[in-house]
C-alpha cells in the first residue's frame, strides 16, 4: 500500500555546510524497540522478572550508516526483506527520528513511501490531492495548475469525487504516484512504490521516474527491482542487516547482490517495475 507525504525541510537545510549534498546521514542508527507480546499478563511478568529477562525486545535496524546524497543524484538502495531500507529512508523523510547519529536535508521533500502518512481514505480524491498540494506549500493557483496534471497522470477522472476507501490498491497507489512526482520536489524518496500500478501504468510511471532522474533532482530509489536500479540510478547502495554492505556503480552492486543471493540472472528478467 502505498502512501505519501509531503513536507518543508528548508528550514534544516542551513545546517549543511556543502551546497551541492542534498542528503547527509551521519552516523545513524536506529533502534526499534517492541513488547514481545501484545498484551503481558500479570503472571507472565513475574515469570520473566524472575528469570531477568527483558520485556522490551530491541531490534537495530540501522547500525552507524553514513550516507551522502549529492543534489541530482539518483541513488538506489537495494537489500534483502528487513535489512534496513526502509527505516533509512523513513530518517531522511523525518518520519522517524535516528535514535543515535543526525539526518540534513536540504530542500523541498516529496515522499512515497511504502509505509508512513498516507491519504485519509474518507476524503475523495479531490480532497486528499488539495491537502496535500497545500501541505506542500503550493498556492491555490498552483494547486489548480498541478490538479489537473494529477489527475491526468492518475488516470483517475471519473474517481475523484468518491471517497478513496473506494479505490482499489492500484488506483490509491497510482494517485499517491502522481501527486508525488507532480509536486516538482527538489528531492524525492521513493520506496517500493513504483509496482502498485498495472502494467500499463508501470511503464508510464518508469517514463516519468526517467525523466525525473534525468533532471536536477535528487532522488531516492528503495526497489527489489533491480533491473530499474540498473536502468535508473547513477549510484547503489546494498544494505545488509543495517548497514551497508557495499556502495558503487549499479550494475557492480547489483552483480556482487545477486550473486550473494545466488538467484542469478533471473531475478532480472522475472521483476517488474
Ligand atoms: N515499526 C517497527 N517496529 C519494530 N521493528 C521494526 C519496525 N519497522 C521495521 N522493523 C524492523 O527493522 C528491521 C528493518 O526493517 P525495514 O522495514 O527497514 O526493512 P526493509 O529493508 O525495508 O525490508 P523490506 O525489503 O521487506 O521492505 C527489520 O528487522 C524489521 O523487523
Ligand atoms: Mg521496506
Amino acid at each position: 500500500m502505498s502512501s505519501l507525504s509531503v513536507s518543508e525541510t528548508a528550514g534544516i537545510a542551513q545546517a549543511s555546510a556543502d551546497a551541492r549534498v542534498s542528503i547527509r546521514v551521519e552516523d545513524v542508527s536506529v533502534t526499534y524497540r517492541t513488547s514481545l507480546e501484545k498484551k503481558p499478563t500479570m503472571k507472565t511478568t513475574l515469570l520473566r522478572l524472575g528469570r531477568r529477562e527483558r520485556i522490551v525486545r530491541e531490534i537495530e535496524a540501522l547500525k552507524h550508516v553514513n550516507l551522502e546524497v549529492r543534489q541530482g543524484e539518483v541513488l538506489g538502495i537495494l537489500g534483502a526483506n528487513g535489512a534496513g531500507k526502509s527505516t533509512l529512508v523513513r530518517t531522511m523523510a523525518g518520519i522517524l527520528p535516528p535514535t543515535i547519529g543526525r539526518v540534513e536535508v536540504r530542500g523541498r521533500v516529496s515522499t512515497l513511501l511504502a509505509l508512513g502518512v498516507g491519504f485519509n481514505r474518507e476524503l475523495s480524491g479531490r480532497e486528499n490531492v488539495t491537502l496535500g498540494g497545500l501541505a506542500a506549500g503550493l498556492s491555490r493557483a498552483q494547486l489548480r495548475d498541478k490538479y489537473d496534471e494529477i489527475v491526468e497522470f492518475a488516470e483517475l477522472e471519473e474517481f475523484m469525487d468518491m471517497p478513496m476507501n473506494t479505490y482499489s490498491s492500484g488506483m490509491y497507489g497510482r494517485l499517491a504516484f502522481s501527486v508525488a512526482v507532480n509536486m516538482d520536489p527538489d528531492i524525492l524518496l521513493i520506496d517500493e512504490a513504483l509496482s502498485v500500478g498495472d502494467a500499463k501504468f508501470r511503464k508510464k510511471s518508469f517514463k516519468k521516474m526517467q525523466e525525473l532522474c534525468a533532471q536536477d533532482r535528487t532522488v531516492v530509489l528503495v526497489s527489489h527491482a533491480l533491473g530499474s536500479i540498473e536502468e535508473l540510478c547513477d549510484r547503489a547502495v546494498w544494505m545488509h542487516k543495517g548497514e551497508l554492505q557495499m556502495e558503487g556503480e549499479p550494475d557492480d552492486v547489483v552483480h556482487a547482490y545477486t550473486k550473494f543471493l545466488d538467484v542469478g540472472e533471473d531475478a532480472l528478467t522475472m521483476e517488474d517495475l
